[in-house]
């Protein structure tokens, strides 16, 4: 791709910025000529650390300073967004981190305000970007695994929440910060579902927290199997920590391990395992060597699609806001199902 026809501007120095942005954007080579934070300070360290040449004072000088050859990052706090969107010039290309708000509510602001100020605008959701998923994506493309019959999203980790301050006390946690990014990845596979059973959980330890576990059936007819499992409160140690994606079809299975997760934020290495039926051979397990992992990599996804979406290759990011919007129905209709609960066995008789 040609770098010099697009610069990044990033809006936000904070953990994300540090941890996954930036050091994607350097992997890929992209160009990030700015950045800006309310605290200036936190701006002036990663562009120390990342080679950026300008630190602006606000938001305002930064806008002033650019052509229209530049992508706004916005790595904020979801209740900063639509100012944020408010003061950028009209038709920007916008990159937005998700949850796109707490509820639905807030996410139809934030997409009304994209379109009512004409924006290119994605949604980081860039779980769907991570080298193995792409790779899976390649198997399933090319019929390697026949048609789909099962996606299995598990997750038993140990997550020190206390290092996202902002998430106490927010009404809604586990689904709309985290299994948010496997209700995302569930649709780039299987598109939207027609309805969403789930219910998600808090624990005794951790009241301060809105829920810490999910459990959740995507409903994609009788012939798919769609779920999501989480538990961020497995305080035993990692020795029964797992994380994974595992998906079968007809022809066969892939089953990929997201190693960040493990013992955080350590982490362990991925994994990517398959197996394909091949008529009059016994199938086997084999592992293959997967390059980069959804931290930071898949980052360079959600930036790449906007880029190329800007310079007229593609008609619109894979994760446009229309896109995006979808995936906050989905966890809308996941705490409303958690909310009414199943069917009450009083009922029955
Ligand atoms: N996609 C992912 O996987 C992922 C992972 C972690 C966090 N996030 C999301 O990224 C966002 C930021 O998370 P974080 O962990 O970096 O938070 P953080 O608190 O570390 O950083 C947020 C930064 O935004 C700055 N800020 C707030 N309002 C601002 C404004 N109006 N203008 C300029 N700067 C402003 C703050 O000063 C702070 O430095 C959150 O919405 C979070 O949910 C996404």
């Amino acid at each position: 791709m040609n770098e010099r026809a697009v610069d990044i501007c990033m809006i936000g120095a904070g953990g994300i910025v540090n941890d996954a942005h930036l050091p994607a954007y350097r992997i890929a080579g992209f160009n990030v000529k700015g950045i800006v934070d309310r605290n200036h300070q936190k701006a002036v360290v990663l562009a120390g650390k990342f080679n950026i040449p300008k630190v602006y004072d606000s938001l305002d000088a930064m806008v002033a300073d650019q052509d229209e050859h530049v992508i706004y990052d916005c790595a904020l706090p979801a209740s900063e967004i639509v100012g944020v969107l408010q003061e950028l010039p009209d038709a920007a290309t916008v990159l937005i981190q998700k949850p796109m708000g707490e509820r639905i509510e807030d996410a139809r602001i934030i997409r009304d305000t994209a379109h009512a100020k004409n924006m290119r605008a994605g949604v980081n959701f860039q779980l769907r970007f991570a080298p193995s998923v792409l790779e899976a994506k390649k198997m399933i493309h090319n019929g390697q695994i026949g048609t789909l019959t099962d996606i299995e999203i598990y997750v038993n980790v140990y997550t020190p929440w206390d290092r996202w301050s902002f998430l106490f006390g927010k009404p809604r946690m586990e689904i709309n910060y985290h299994s948010i990014h496997y209700i995302d990845l569930m649709r780039s596979f299987l598109g939207n579902p027609s309805s969403i059973y789930a219910k998600t959980f808090r624990h005794p330890d951790a009241l301060q927290l809105a829920s810490v576990k999910s459990s959740m059936i995507m409903d994609y007819g009788d012939l798919i199997r769609a779920t999501i499992h989480t538990n961020h409160h497995h305080d035993f140690g990692y020795q029964h920590q797992k994380s994974y994606i595992k998906i079968e079809g007809t022809k066969g299975a892939i089953k990929m391990s997201l190693g960040a997760l493990i013992n955080y934020p350590h982490g362990i290495p991925d994994t990517f395992e398959y197996i394909t039926i091949i008529p009059g051979t016994v199938p086997e397990w084999k592992s293959k060597k997967i390059e980069g992992s959804w931290f930071p990599h898949a980052f360079i996804g959600t930036m790449e699609q906007m880029m190329l979406a800007k310079k007229g290759m593609i008609e619109q990011p894979e994760h446009h806001i229309e896109d995006a919007y979808d995936t906050m129905r989905c966890v809308e209709a996941a705490y409303i199902s958690s909310e009414q609960g199943g069917v009450s066995l009083s009922s029955i008789r």
